[in-house]
């Protein structure tokens, strides 16, 4: 995400206040209270994307492990590279229990992220970094499912493929038997999502 303007912060706060709802509904769904009467998953559920490696792959390929899932763009000058970097670092701070997670980064941008510069780009980070793109409808749903929020930014006169992507950034901890558990907010540094993450894999 790029240094904040007034329209950017409108919309961070309307994503935000998305996510919260979708939070609140899927919390309420998971205490069973009355305010939600059906099973409906709120946040995340079915995808189907193609992997770094070019297999296609769908939600069901990620089932009997925990995941940490991380939606941005390989072009991403900032915030994405230091969010990544910081997923690994906490996991790997874990130990066993952080090498039972699977890190996954899954792009927003899937007109420039083809599997090739995906398989790249996700091998700067760990062995174990799976990166997915797919389709534009394929990516489009995925990080619908997620609540992600994003827009291409595209500043006058810059060459076509120079664009920026505004997103969110917040991590998805998903787990083993493939629904939605917490989100974590970006930016705490490794130190904090690797305590945070301990907690909720402890409960
Ligand atoms: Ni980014």
């Amino acid at each position: 995400m790029p240094p904040l303007r007034p329209g950017l912060i409108l919309v961070a706060l309307a994503a935000l206040l998305a996510l919260g709802t979708a939070l609140w509904l899927e919390r309420a769904r998971r205490t069973d209270l009355p305010a939600v009467a059906s099973d409906q998953i709120v946040i995340g559920g079915p995808f189907r994307m193609t992997d770094h490696t070019g297999r296609r792959v769908t939600d069901a390929d990620f089932k009997g492990r925990p995941m940490l899932l991380y939606f941005g763009y390989t072009f991403c000058p900032d915030v994405c590279p230091t969010e990544l970097a910081t997923m690994i670092a906490a996991l790997k701070a874990l130990g066993a229990e952080g090498a039972a997670v699977r890190p996954v980064f899954a792009t927003i941008d899937p007109a420039r992220d083809t599997v090739g510069h995906l398989a790249q780009y996700v091998a700067l980070f760990s062995p174990d970094l799976i990166g997915l793109t797919g389709t534009p409808e394929d990516a489009a749903a995925m990080a619908a499912a997620y609540r992600v929020y994003y827009a291409k930014r595209e500043e006058a006169g810059a060459p076509p493929d120079s664009y920026l992507m505004d997103h969110s950034s917040f991590l998805y901890l998903v787990g083993a038997d493939g629904r939605f558990r917490t989100v974590f907010r970006g930016g705490e540094g490794p130190e904090a999502l690797a305590n945070a993450l301990r907690a909720e894999l402890r409960t």
